[in-house]
């Protein structure tokens, strides 16, 4: 399994100046549970870019809605891309969901990817890579993770 390193120090320390990004943050993940102020509403998706210069914060606007989405019992999933990492196939898809797969037992696996499971449990590294080892097909994959 992939472990990400967190940045150390975001939830102990104030976040300076970053109000209406964190307001924003809060609104994206109430939206998508289906929080307002008056009550319980419709769940809203949506994408929530940042982007800045290195060091400006935006891993850690991120960590901040991982955190409030965890306090409103989401699931969270995370990964991360990598200059390193590009070559690695489904890199991010793996970080993304294998936490999720890993905590299942091998038989709610089965039921969750049906037959596509020969395909995307060696892709997601959730089984032994075969004795010979073959690329997986990317098409595949990509079908059977839809
Ligand atoms: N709003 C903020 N107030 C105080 N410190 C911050 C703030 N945003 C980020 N930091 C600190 O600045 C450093 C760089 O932040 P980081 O989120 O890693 O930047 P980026 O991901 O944009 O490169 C970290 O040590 C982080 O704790
Ligand atoms: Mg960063």
């Amino acid at each position: 399994m992939s472990h990400v390193t967190e940045p150390r120090g975001w939830a102990s320390q104030p976040l300076l100046e970053r109000e209406s990004e964190i307001l924003a943050i809060h609104r994206a993940v109430d939206d998508l549970c289906g929080i307002t102020d008056t009550g319980p509403a419709a769940r809203r998706g949506g994408v929530l870019t940042f982007a800045g210069s290195a060091g400006i914060g935006k891993t850690t606007l991120l960590a901040e809605a991982r955190r409030h989405a965890a306090e409103r019992n989401c699931t969270v999933l995370f990964a991360r891309g990598g200059e390193q990492e590009k070559q690695v196939p489904f890199h991010v898809m793996r970080q993304l969901i294998q936490p999720a797969f890993a905590a299942m037992t091998e038989a709610e696996r089965h039921e969750v990817l049906g037959t596509w499971y020969n395909i995307v449990a060696p892709a997601l590294g959730l089984t032994a890579a075969p004795e010979v080892p073959t690329a997986p097909d990317p098409q595949g994959v990509r079908d059977g993770l839809d």
